[in-house]
Parts: C-alpha cells; sequence; structure tokens
C-alpha cells in the first residue's frame, strides 16, 4: 500500500523512486566490495586469515542476494519504470544494457552460491558448507572459473555503465545521473 503511493510522485518527476534509487546505490557499493574482497583473499595466509576473507565475502554475496530479490520485485509491483532518456538507437542500446546488468548480476550470484557448494566452504569456522557432489573433483575448478569470468564481465559491464552516466551528465549535461540520484522525502 505505501509502496505504490511511494512511488508515484518520483514517477510524476521522471526520476527513480527512492527505494529504486536506494536499492540501485546499495548494489553498486556491495558489487564492488565483493569484488575487492575476492581480490584479496589469495593475498591472505591458509587457515583461519583466509577463511575468515573468505567467509566476508559469501556472507556479503548472500546479503546481495536478497538485495536483488527485494529490487527485482520492488520493480516487478510497485517500482518506478523510468523509459531511456533518448529514443532511437541510443534508448534501445540503453535498455539492453540494462537488462544486460540484471542478467549478469543474477547469473554472478547464482554462480557464486555454486562456487561455495562445488568447493565446500566453511563460515567464519562456525558453519561448514556441505561439498556438492564430490565425485566430480573436476566441478570446482570449473564453477570457480565461470564465477570468476562473471564476476570479472559483471565489474567491466558496470564501468562502461558508470561512463555513459558520467558522460550524460558532463557531456550531454542531461539529466539522466540525476534521476537515479535525486532523493525526495515523499509525502
Ligand atoms: C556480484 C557478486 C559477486 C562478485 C562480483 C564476486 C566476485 C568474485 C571473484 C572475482 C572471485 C574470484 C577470486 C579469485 O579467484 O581471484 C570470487 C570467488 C568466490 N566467490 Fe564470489 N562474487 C560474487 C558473489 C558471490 C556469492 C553470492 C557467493 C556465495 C554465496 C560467492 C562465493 C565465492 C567463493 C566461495 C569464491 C572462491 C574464493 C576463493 O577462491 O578462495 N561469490 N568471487
Ligand atoms: C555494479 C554496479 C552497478 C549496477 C549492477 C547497475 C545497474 C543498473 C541497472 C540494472 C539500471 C536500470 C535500472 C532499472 O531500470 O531498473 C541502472 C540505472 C542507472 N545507473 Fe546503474 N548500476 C551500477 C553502477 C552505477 C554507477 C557507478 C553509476 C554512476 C556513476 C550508475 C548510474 C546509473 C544511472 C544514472 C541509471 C539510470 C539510467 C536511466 O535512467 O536511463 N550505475 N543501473
Amino acid at each position: 500500500m505505501t509502496s505504490a503511493t511511494q512511488a508515484q510522485p518520483a514517477a510524476a518527476k521522471g526520476v527513480y523512486d527512492s527505494r529504486s534509487i536506494h536499492l540501485h546505490w546499495v548494489t553498486a557499493v556491495i558489487v564492488a566490495l565483493l569484488w575487492g574482497i575476492a581480490e584479496l583473499i589469495d593475498l591472505f595466509p591458509r587457515g583461519a586469515p583466509k577463511i575468515a576473507v573468505r567467509s566476508v565475502h559469501i556472507v556479503l554475496g548472500l546479503l546481495l542476494v536478497a538485495v536483488t530479490v527485494r529490487r527485482l520485485s520492488w520493480r516487478s509491483s510497485s517500482g518506478r519504470i523510468v523509459p531511456p532518456a533518448p529514443g532511437g538507437l541510443w534508448g534501445h542500446a540503453a535498455k539492453i544494457s540494462h537488462a544486460a546488468l540484471y542478467a549478469v548480476l543474477v547469473i554472478v550470484l547464482l554462480l557464486g552460491i555454486s562456487n561455495a557448494w562445488a568447493r565446500g566452504d566453511s563460515i567464519f569456522s562456525l558453519f561448514s558448507i556441505p561439498k556438492l557432489l564430490p565425485a566430480f573433483p573436476s566441478l570446482k575448478p570449473a564453477v570457480g572459473r565461470l564465477h570468476k569470468i562473471g564476476a570479472n564481465a559483471l565489474v567491466i559491464l558496470a564501468l562502461l555503465h558508470a561512463l555513459a552516466a558520467l558522460f550524460h551528465h558532463y557531456v550531454l549535461r542531461d539529466t539522466v545521473l540525476q534521476r537515479m540520484l535525486v532523493h525526495r522525502k515523499t509525502p
């Protein structure tokens, strides 16, 4: 009930509603943290330190799963869907790139969960994730590689997407970036 009314005033102004904006930036921050932490894992000595850093990655990954489920369900119910600013071919390109960001994000999250299962991991040495299909030892490196490739593709896509947003703001001087920044209190 409140959800639908929250989204409405922002819709009237052609900007994303505040919940969509919030979920977008939380996603961006968590993806950056996950990628950075993953790159650091191998710098830590084997045993408790490495398990701790990997555990932070897994727990943060699960938090992003929850944020993404919330975001997709919000978008498909009350969230404001703002049409692309440019028309024609560029508008199509914007739509496709947004769909690709959502798709790659979901794929990387699913591969991340599969990776933890294929490896059989420990969370802060408190809980253990059972190893899936131990009879197939090639599963672990294969899923790990796919998760890493997907994560790198997501980061590259997100960087291009961010550059496009900055191009709109500083070169084209339109409101594309602003509509993902504007935070208005709604009645
Ligand atoms: C968008 C979200 C994610 C990104 C960007 C990401 C990024 C990465 C990257 C780049 C690596 C490779 C590290 C390396 O070998 O150099 C990695 C490894 C890993 N990720 Fe993720 N990840 C994400 C989500 C998840 C999720 C949701 C889980 C599980 C719930 C997960 C579990 C793992 C595990 C277990 C490893 C192996 C760590 C190791 O080799 O020690 N990831 N991740
Ligand atoms: C991992 C990082 C990111 C992901 C996964 C991501 C994903 C997305 C997605 C899926 C949309 C479409 C929203 C929808 O219609 O539901 C979007 C919109 C947008 N994003 Fe990002 N984003 C990321 C980072 C960034 C960054 C760093 C910037 C700016 C510097 C940015 C600026 C924008 C803007 C301005 C829009 C609105 C575009 C429009 O209305 O046409 N994003 N983002």
